[in-house]
């Protein structure tokens, strides 16, 4: 292993997720494992503006493996989008002698690492953490599965309120542009119906859904709908479209919103998290530069990061054809 590098930035960018501050803890203590210095960038691209670092010890991340949220904070930065704020971040790398760079987010994230690597030749790594699951070269992103947690726990305890008063209840979950935590959480919740953005299921097919659902016996109905679904301009007025057309129903709605984004990470991220961080800081140990850590299969993958920008991540075709099944 090349030992050219000495000291390692790592910062987490973009909505926060479950196990980033593991991913930070591993980045950190691989760093110590391989006696090179990890230097604590705050939040985001703003606090590489700014110059806000502090240098991290194996110990300065104790006891945060199970913590939601991020301890180096988190921002969208605009400033770091302009070539004059580029440049400033880049003149704080250089000055505090930092030699490659982790970052933790999604693919805004690493595009933003793409242009500043381009600009300066500066390596960069990207670790994948995200609720949305939407990155192309991962099986799976941080904070998925403990958002999925998170809905399904949720829209358990929805569901014992909708059945005791037979109501029909729309549960908005996050997911700007994909599906992916509406399908596996809706299927995992038991829901009637999951409206995605990948399938557009049209107005007319839901009311002919919950029609039958109500008509097999069925004494409440839970439906999941992405943030980014297109079947109505948002859940609020599908919830009026459907009581005007089927009055058998009283309609509630739930947005479940940021709370998704929060709490204690899973096992399966945490364990996650541990490997990518290795991964990561081992993969610009070997001098490699512009990939994406991810899981393919189990192990350990690296993506090109621009075609982890580029890619577009499929819906699960078999699960879908699952969840239709379970929907009878
Ligand atoms: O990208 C993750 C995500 O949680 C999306 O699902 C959601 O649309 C967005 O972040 C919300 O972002 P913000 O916290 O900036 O409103």
């Amino acid at each position: 292993m090349s030992k050219n590098i000495k000291r390692i930035g790592v910062l987490t960018s973009g909505g926060d997720s479950p196990g980033m501050n593991a991913a930070i803890r591993s980045v950190v203590r691989t760093c110590a494992y391989h006696e090179i210095e990890c230097i604590g960038i705050y939040r985001g691209f703003e606090g590489l503006i700014e110059g806000d670092f502090k240098p991290l010890s194996a110990r300065s991340v104790n006891h945060i493996i199970n913590k939601g949220g991020t301890m180096l904070k988190s921002a969208r930065s605009k400033e770091f989008r302009t070539d004059a704020g580029q440049q400033k971040a880049h003149e704080n790398l250089v000055k505090a002698g930092i030699e490659a760079l982790v970052i933790i987010g999604g693919d805004g994230s690493f595009t933003g690492g793409l242009v500043f690597n381009k600009a300066f030749d500066f390596p960069i790594i990207g670790i994948p953490g995200t609720i949305d699951n939407d990155i192309f070269g991962t099986n799976f992103t941080l904070g998925f599965d403990t958002a999925l947690n998170t809905v399904v726990e949720v829209i358990d305890k929805i569901r014992d309120t909708a059945s005791s008063h037979k109501r029909l209840f729309f549960v908005e979950v996050m997911g700007r542009d994909v599906g992916h935590i509406a399908l596996n959480a809706g299927v995992g919740a038991g829901a009637e119906e999951i409206l995605i953005p990948e399938e557009d299921l049209g107005l007319d097919r839901l009311l002919e859904s919950l029609r039958r659902s109500k008509k097999s016996g069925k004494s409440s109905s839970i439906v999941v709908v992405a943030e980014g679904d297109k079947i109505g301009k948002n859940v609020f007025e599908l919830k009026d479209y459907v009581e005007e057309n089927m009055e058998e129903y009283e309609v509630r709605v739930s947005v479940l919103g940021h709370m998704q984004r929060g709490g204690s990470p899973s096992c399966f991220d945490r364990v996650l998290a541990s490997r990518m961080g290795v991964k990561a800081v081992e993969t610009l140990l070997e001098g490699k530069t512009n990939f994406m850590v991810g899981i393919l299969d189990n192990k350990m993958a690296l993506t090109p990061l621009e075609k982890a920008v580029k890619g577009k991540t499929e819906i699960n075709k078999e699960l879908l054809r699952v969840s239709d099944i379970m929907t009878t």
